[in-house]
């Protein structure tokens, strides 16, 4: 018996709801939106695949109805508006720190003891205004509130590799750290396939290009759809609300709260982590060389830069 609620029943919060109805994962799937008839609709076209697909648990569409997602385990935040081609993600903060403050503050009154997991972005500075909020709603810990992004930009990363070594996707394994920014952090020493290192693999100007695109790769995306993507980031989201609720105990890179780990404090960055029924149960700190730590710093600043502007903003 298990609750699962999405926020957001745009392009991710639909694709990441009918993927948790799809796979089973709770008996109650609710979709919520503040746009009337918006849910409802999605929910119940999702629900009438069932027979079809092969699922058991219908999913119920609200619109901005709180009391219906009450006592969820898990919530995933998808609300806010998505980037158009020449934005940033930094550049919707304007917006979307409103609305996941008060989506967080709404959700978190009906279900105190859920599990969040933040899509909107940006997305690390998204993460830290939910995490304020649930914290002052309802007490929440740092381990019970965390961002989606390092599970979408190694899958974005594996696909790439997967295509240019003509092998699957399923055996490559790899890590990367940073916000959900183009100073992502791709880690070539962190990525093996069937435990073959990638630079055995892959020459060392083509895994560059690679990792090049895999950091812009949401704009890439963006640039081809005219707002940012959905498939990969809606599943993305649905893999760790998985991870979560069949206590899977993932090893994956994770938004996660900092609190001296890697050398940062009180601001969201991704790391690795384990992830089961408790949220992020650990944060595995890597032993980085030089030139990775450099990098990391990097995409630090660029999410501190934007906690500086969310600063200016008086949201919290
Ligand atoms: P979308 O525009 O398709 O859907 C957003 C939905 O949020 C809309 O249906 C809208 O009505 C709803 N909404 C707005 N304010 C609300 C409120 N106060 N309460 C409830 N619902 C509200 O956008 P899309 O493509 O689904 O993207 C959603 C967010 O996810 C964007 O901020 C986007 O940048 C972010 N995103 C993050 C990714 C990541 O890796 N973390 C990947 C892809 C998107
Ligand atoms: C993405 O990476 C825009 O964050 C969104 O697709």
């Amino acid at each position: 018996m298990s609750k699962i609620t999405v926020i957001g029943a745009g392009n991710v919060g639909a694709t990441c709801a009918e993927t948790i109805a799809r796979r089973d994962l709770a008996t109650e799937v609710v979709l919520l939106d503040i746009k009337p008839n918006l849910s409802e609709g999605k929910a119940l076209d999702i629900w009438q695949t069932s027979a079809l697909a092969g699922f058991h648990h219908q999913i119920k569409g609200f619109t901005n109805d709180y009391s219906a997602t009450a006592d969820s385990d898990v919530i995933v935040i998808t609300s806010g508006v998505p980037r158009k081609p020449g934005m940033s993600r930094e550049d919707l903060i304007g917006v979307n720190a409103g609305i996941v403050k008060s989506v967080t503050e709404q959700a978190m009154k009906a279900s105190p003891n859920a599990i969040v997991i933040i899509v909107s972005n940006p997305l690390d500075v998204m993460t830290y205004v939910a995490f304020k909020t649930a914290q002052k709603v309802a007490g929440s810990t740092k381990n019970k509130v965390f961002g989606m992004a390092g599970t979408l930009d190694t899958a974005r990363y594996k696909a790439f590799l997967a295509e240019e070594i003509g092998v699957t996707p399923q055996d490559i394994q790899a890590l990367l750290l940073g916000g959900h920014g183009d100073t992502m952090v791709p880690l070539p020493r962190y990525t093996t396939v069937g435990g073959v290192p990638v630079t055995d693999l892959v020459a060392k100007e083509k895994l560059e290009a690679i990792i090049e695109r895999t950091k812009k790769g949401g704009g890439e995306l963006t640039n081809l759809l005219g707002t940012s993507a959905w498939y990969a980031p809606g599943t993305s989201a649905a893999y760790m609300v998985e991870a979560i609720i069949r206590d899977q105990k993932r090893l994956v890179p994770v938004c996660a709260y900092l609190d001296g780990e890697y050398g940062y404090k009180d601001m969201y960055l991704g790391v690795p982590v384990i992830l089961g029924k408790n949220g992020v149960e650990k944060i595995i700190e890597l032993n980085l060389n030089a030139d990775e730590k450099a990098l990391l710093d990097a995409s630090a600043q660029a999410v501190k830069k934007t906690l500086g502007v969310l600063d200016t903003m008086n949201v919290l």
